[in-house]
């Protein structure tokens, strides 16, 4: 019973987020034009500037939040306790190093919006984010044994021990969630649009399993995605098509650092990897551009076509001799599969062969089976694909692994 008025309230909480972020955009809008915190939006026809990194308002009202609500779930407990049920300390350091990982996180988002940071660091701030996390993993659980799926039992019996191997994945987890977010991204909505299918998901998980023998750790994740899905649909309102504001790099790290934290101690990380189906496909087609063996533009979201007010792929000319075996191998290896369009042109003049490729991205995928779309259209299907990609997670989780565990 108990927990259910700590759901209520946690309900209620992140509504009055939702309320009070819907106030508060508007208006934070014209401070971040005035602090120089903008970008053009590219798909539109007079190229007008948004505001942008909005995601910090987003991510601060979430943290005030939870700071408001800490002590629900521990001041009750302690209130309980007796001489048998001591207070929590455990979970209360968990709740804690979750919210600096998340503090830590969209601090560095903001620093990389203010100053466009090179890609290297890219990796090693939500490396150095996830480490209270981690640190508290060690301290409280410590557990880095993995149970061996069916076919592989005859090899490596019922458990592995991964050892300094768990933590180190643990550590890639949130540098993928944060930069998978990312890296789809540049159509009005998508980065705010993915994030709350994928946190929809998480919550939907969470619930079914709060009647489960792992309840605790699905409710401890249930009170961060919950608020989480409210301050990201507040901030989805203004960024959907025709977007007032854009959410920045902060709010992409904010949420993809959420993710990884609930998946983390609520150890459930190959299931929140499955409600990353689409951000998956999106990171294994992006890296021959994204290991620079093919190069890659500083921007890679579609191309505006003002006269049919559509978007197009975008995509990228570069000399034939500029690829090196890697380069041309998967190049090769992609015309083979069909997923590039590709176009091979002499310059008569400079005796060079040049390569036109489009960006290998999702997106431009997607137009490429489809056509030009309109950039409403297109979010719509990249956002259905997303809630797709939920359903057959679904499927994997719960009939699937089946055959496996
Ligand atoms: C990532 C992508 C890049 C993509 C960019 C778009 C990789 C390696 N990087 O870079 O290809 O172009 O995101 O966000 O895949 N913008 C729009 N419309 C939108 C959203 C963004 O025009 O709906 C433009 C605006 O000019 C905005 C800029 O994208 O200022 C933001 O780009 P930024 O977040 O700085 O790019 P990256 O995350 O580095
Ligand atoms: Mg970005």
């Amino acid at each position: 019973m108990l927990m259910f008025y700590q759901v209520v309230i946690n309900f209620l909480f992140g509504l009055s987020s939702f309320a009070l972020l819907l106030r508060m955009i508007p208006g934070a809008k014209y401070l971040f034009l005035k602090a120089g915190l903008k970008g053009k939006d590219m798909s539109k026809k007079e190229k007008i500037e948004i505001p942008e990194s909005l995601g910090a308002v987003c991510g601060t009202v979430f943290l005030v939040c939870m700071f408001l609500f800490i002590p629900v779930p521990f001041v009750t407990k302690w209130l309980e306790k007796d001489e048998s049920n001591d207070f929590p300390h455990n979970e209360f350091v968990e709740f804690m190093a979750a919210l600096l990982s998340i503090c830590c996180m969209i601090l560095l988002g903001f620093a990389d919006d203010v100053l466009d940071l090179q890609w290297r660091y890219k990796l090693i701030l939500p490396t150095i984010a996830s480490l209270p996390l981690l640190m508290v993993y060690f301290v409280n659980f410590g557990s880095t044994t993995v149970v061996v799926p069916s076919p592989m039992r005859f090899w490596l019996g019922l458990h592995l021990n991964l050892g300094v191997f768990y933590y180190i994945y643990m550590g890639m987890l949130a540098v993928f969630c944060t930069n998978a977010i990312n890296i789809l991204a540049g159509v009005n909505g998508l980065e705010t649009g993915q994030s709350l299918v994928i946190g929809l998901s998480i919550l939907l998980f969470n619930i079914m399993e709060l009647s489960g023998d792992s309840w605790k750790r699905h409710l401890f994740s249930l009170y961060f995605i919950l608020p989480y899905c409210f301050v990201s649909t507040a901030l989805l309102f203004y960024n959907w098509y025709p977007s007032e504001v854009f959410v920045g790099d902060t709010f992409c790290y904010f949420s993809g650092m959420t993710f990884a934290v609930v998946a983390i101690l609520g150890h459930f990380s190959k299931t929140m990897l499955l409600f990353f189906l689409p951000q998956i496909f999106n990171f294994l087609y992006s890296i021959p551009q994204l290991f620079r063996f093919i190069p890659c533009p500083r921007h890679r979201l579609p191309k505006y076509n003002v006269k049919l007010d559509k978007l197009e792929m975008s995509k990228s000319t570069f000399k034939s001799s500029e690829l090196k075996f890697f380069g041309k191998a998967l190049l090769h290896i992609f015309k083979f599969l069909h997923i590039v369009d590709i176009e091979i042109n002499l310059n008569k003049d400079e005796n060079e062969e040049y390569i036109q490729v489009n960006n290998m991205t999702l997106i431009n995928f997607i137009i490429m089976v489809l056509g030009p779309l309109h950039e409403e259209s297109l979010v719509k299907i990249l956002l259905l694909i997303q809630m797709l990609g939920t359903c057959l997670a679904f499927v994997i989780r719960y009939q699937v692994s089946k055959l496996f565990y």
